[in-house]
Order: C-alpha cells, then sequence, then structure tokens
C-alpha cells in the first residue's frame, strides 16, 4: 500500500490541522460505539471538515446495523450526514478504522472505504485525503486515487 502523505508536507494541508496519527485515534474512539450486532465488524471514521467561520472541526461517526441487513448505514456515510446535517459541506481528511469482533483490539491494518462511500466521499471533495491506518503507521491516499472514473453529472 502507497504511503503518499508526503504530498502533504509542504503548504497548509489537513494535516497542519490534525495529525493523521491523531485522525486515526479518533476513528478508533468512535469504532467503538458502532452498532454491528450482525457482522460485530466495527467502524469508526473521523473527518476533518472546513467549519463554519473557517475553523477545522473533526467529526466522527461509526457504522448503524440493522436487522434488515440491506439497511446498514457505513461510517463514512454517518459522517457525511453528520457534517451536512451540522451546515458543513467541506470534508478535508478522513481518517478510517475497522476491525472484527475483537473490539479492545483496534486495528492497525487497513480498513478501505467500500466502493458506495467512496462515491458519497468524492461528492464533497475530490481532493479529499483518507488516512487508513497500517502496521507501520497511517497510510494516505487521495480519494480520485481510491475511486478513479467516478460519477458526475458534468462529465468531469
Ligand atoms: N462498513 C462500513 O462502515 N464502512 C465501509 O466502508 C464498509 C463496511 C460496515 C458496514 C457493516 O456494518 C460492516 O462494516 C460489515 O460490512
Amino acid at each position: 500500500m502507497s504511503n503518499i502523505s508526503s504530498r502533504n508536507k509542504r503548504g497548509k494541508g489537513p494535516f497542519d490541522t490534525i495529525a493523521p496519527e491523531e485522525l486515526l485515534a479518533r476513528a478508533r474512539e468512535a469504532a467503538r460505539l458502532a452498532y454491528a450486532p450482525y457482522s460485530r465488524f466495527y467502524v469508526g471514521a473521523a473527518m476533518l471538515t472546513e467549519g463554519a467561520d473557517g475553523v477545522p472541526e473533526v467529526l466522527t461517526a461509526c457504522n448503524v446495523e440493522n436487522a434488515s441487513f440491506g439497511l446498514t448505514i457505513c461510517a463514512e456515510r454517518s459522517a457525511v450526514a453528520i457534517m451536512v446535517s451540522r451546515g458543513l459541506r467541506r470534508p478535508l481528511a478522513l481518517g478510517l478504522v475497522g476491525s472484527p469482533a475483537t473490539r479492545d483490539d483496534y486495528l492497525h491494518v487497513p480498513c478501505t472505504p467500500c466502493g458506495a462511500c467512496r462515491q458519497i466521499l468524492m461528492e464533497f471533495n475530490p481532493d479529499l485525503q483518507v488516512v487508513l491506518a497500517s502496521e507501520d503507521g497511517p497510510v494516505i491516499f487521495g480519494i480520485q486515487d481510491l475511486l478513479p472514473h467516478s460519477f458526475n453529472m458534468e462529465g468531469r
């Protein structure tokens, strides 16, 4: 898994506001709140957003499952719903972790966003940085690297 975090080392980027490792730490806390009695796969997301008045905010979210399995809401989509509901529209970076079953064993292997969530995230910022965990520390991808040729209605 390639690490492109060096792209962000010069100039003001999201990781001048919050370090990738801190974003993952917030995501791990969020994963503990997951409602995942069916899959027992606990996902946490921590989203750095442009805030109202230009003050960045970190929003956290988890997956929410349902007995009717298809109604499950992924952590990333929960985060987007929270963001928009708070009147915010611009995610800058998203930390994501996911872990099966052992809720105390968070999570130092990558949990990549599902395809549907990649499209949902792309909607709000094609330059979004996605931070994943790995045994060697945070790994960062641009959302466009995770979802090339995403759907849009402008022919971009
Ligand atoms: N899940 C997420 O929260 N995000 C993803 O990107 C993929 C999957 C959740 C949904 C379900 O509750 C559990 O992980 C197992 O699929």
